[in-house]
């Protein structure tokens, strides 16, 4: 959503960012949507309904967010991905949350800075498909990591304002009272989340 459109449902009193920011977290309401921003680990969100996995294209257990979803679900997390391997950029699939505590895995596989291109669309089809899902599966909380910047080497304020802008986007699609979080491995991934966010609710 670009800054005119932002500033027409302003006016029509649809988007009200309201902005909390408590204890280092930043929450940001657009419209009945809740936004979020938090450090912590994406495998430990227990009031989250769906947890996001930054997947590699066989859905098998890697490093970083993949691995840390996969050991807290146990093996039959990786029997499930086998039935939807292999997928492709920007493609999204869920699977049940096994031992984790959430009921869902919304697993997307990022694009590769740089290799798999256009890499600012592929990475928005990764969050408007897990949205795509979120809203079709009316799964209410969501938590996703920053997909892609880790070992796929997006940086990370780049990726970070295609994610909210392809969240901001899609507001008017889903249905109201969602949380949308956004779990950051380190806090100066949050504060450069936070940068963009509200660079871009501003
Ligand atoms: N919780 C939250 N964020 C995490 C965690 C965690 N437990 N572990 C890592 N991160 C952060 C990273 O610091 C990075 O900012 O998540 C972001 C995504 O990192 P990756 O997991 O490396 O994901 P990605 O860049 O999409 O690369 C995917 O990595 O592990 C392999 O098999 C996976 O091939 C796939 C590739």
């Amino acid at each position: 959503m670009n800054k005119i459109k932002i500033r027409a449902l302003k006016y029509r009193g649809i988007f009200k960012p309201r902005v909390e920011q408590r204890d280092g977290v930043l929450e940001r309401q657009i419209g009945r949507i809740t936004i979020e921003c938090i450090v912590g680990d994406i495998a430990a969100q227990k009031d989250c309904r769906a947890v996001v996995n930054a997947a590699n294209a066989q859905l098998l257990p890697g490093g970083g967010v993949a691995g840390a979803i996969h050991i807290a679900a146990g093996p039959g997390l990786a029997v499930e991905c086998r039935k939807w391997a292999p997928i492709k950029p920007g493609e999204a699939v869920m699977t049940s949350g096994h031992n984790l505590p959430n009921q869902y895995v919304i697993h997307c596989l990022g694009p590769i800075y740089g290799k798999d291109k256009p890499s600012d669309l592929l990475l928005a089809n990764c969050y408007r498909n897990a949205l795509k899902i979120m809203q079709e599966n009316k799964i209410d909380s969501i938590a996703f990591p920053a997909i892609s910047t880790g070992v796929f080497g997006y940086p990370k304020a780049e990726a970070a304002r295609v994610a909210f802008k392809t969240i901001i986007d899609m507001v008017g699609q889903l249905d109201p009272d969602k949380r949308i979080r956004f779990v950051l491995h380190t806090k100066s991934d949050l504060e450069i989340h936070q940068k963009v966010l509200s660079e871009l609710t501003a």
